[in-house]
């Protein structure tokens, strides 16, 4: 089995906390994470920076990466403006975002659902003109904070619209971390009747502890790739009560007890976790980062 990680904590990771980081502490992420390793690396965000001042350096942090040619870079861009400021960068590709649930999308990108789908569909077009490769986000897909259960039709109809938008995959979002494995079974046995299992990605994050528990059941279904963060950061401003992604240590710990190769050197990636935990002044929740004694 090989799995796809998508480390997504430079943007779900910081997007989220009180301390923003230099640019400088985040180029200096970046370079351990990919020495670690990670080869698929979610860096910022091109949004208004006035609805995430954590992410605010976007160009900065862009303009001084690591020159990598195995490391794949990037970026969420809501509308045609964050693809402007974003292509003439070095990000290799961008992710366009919106939730299944109304209130959520409005919260977090201040449209409706309908009014959403030709803004994305502009910076798709836009982005396959200049060549890039565009991911789609579906947020609130197993719950939303504001409405509660969403329908998997729902779900299911905003997938189908971002493939005719032409993006190449969709990362279904847990975004409060509501799922359990039986709600993931039950949501993806209806999605991979529709859509093959290559074009869709798990994105859970772990506010109940079920995080670990539902990537298992997506690969079981046979989803490889996901998304994950170091240390376990992340969560989204517009989401009350979202907490950390599934943290990329404890995935890559599953992974290699079941025998998947990753490439991810898990000592390096707990240095990280504990480098980052310092600059922002608290203990990262990983499972695999509290086992970690050091080198
Ligand atoms: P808006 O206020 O409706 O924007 O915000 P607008 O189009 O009406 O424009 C208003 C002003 O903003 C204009 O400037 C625009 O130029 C400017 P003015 O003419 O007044 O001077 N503007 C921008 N400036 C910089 N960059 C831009 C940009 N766009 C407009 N891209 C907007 C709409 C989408 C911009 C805003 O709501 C926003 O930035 N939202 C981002 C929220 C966000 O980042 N949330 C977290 C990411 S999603 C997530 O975490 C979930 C995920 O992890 C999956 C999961 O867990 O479920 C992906
Ligand atoms: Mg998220």
């Amino acid at each position: 089995m090989k799995v796809k990680i998508v480390e997504v904590g430079l943007r779900d990771g910081l997007q989220n906390e009180r301390t923003i980081l230099s640019t400088a502490y985040k180029q200096q992420i970046a370079g351990k994470l990919i020495r670690a390793g990670i080869r698929h690396l979610e860096v910022t965000s091109f949004v208004h920076p006035r609805w995430i001042p954590q992410l605010a350096d976007a160009e900065q942090l862009v303009s001084q990466l690591p020159v990598n040619t195995a490391v794949t870079y990037r970026a969420l861009v809501p509308n045609c403006k964050g693809l402007e400021r974003a292509l003439p960068t070095p990000v290799n590709e961008f992710a366009v975002f919106m939730s299944a649930s109304e209130t959520h999308n409005l919260k977090n990108i201040n449209k409706s659902i309908n009014e959403t789908f030709p803004v994305l569909a502009d910076v798709v077009n836009l982005a396959q003109q200049h060549g890039k490769k565009v991911r789609g986000y579906v947020s609130t897909v197993f719950g939303c904070p504001y409405e509660g259960k969403v329908s998997v039709s729902r779900v299911s109809m905003i997938c189908e619209k971002l493939f005719e938008m032409g993006v190449y995959e969709v990362s279904l979002g847990d975004t409060i971390g509501v799922a359990t494995p039986a709600g993931v079974k039950e949501v993806l046995g209806d999605l991979l009747t529709q859509f093959p299992a290559e074009r869709l990605a798990g994105h859970f994050h772990d506010t109940r502890g079920t995080g670990l528990a539902n990537a298992f059941v997506a690969l079981e279904m046979g989803i490889s790739t996901l998304d994950s963060s170091f240390g376990g950061l992340g969560g989204c401003p517009y989401a009350p009560g979202a907490a950390g992604n599934l943290a990329t240590e404890d995935l890559i710990y599953l992974l290699h007890g079941m025998g998947v190769e990753t490439g991810i050197d898990l000592d390096a990636l707990c240095e990280t976790s504990l480098f980052a935990g310092k600059l922002l002044g608290k203990k990262l929740p990983s499972k695999v980062l509290q086992s970690y004694v050091g080198v």
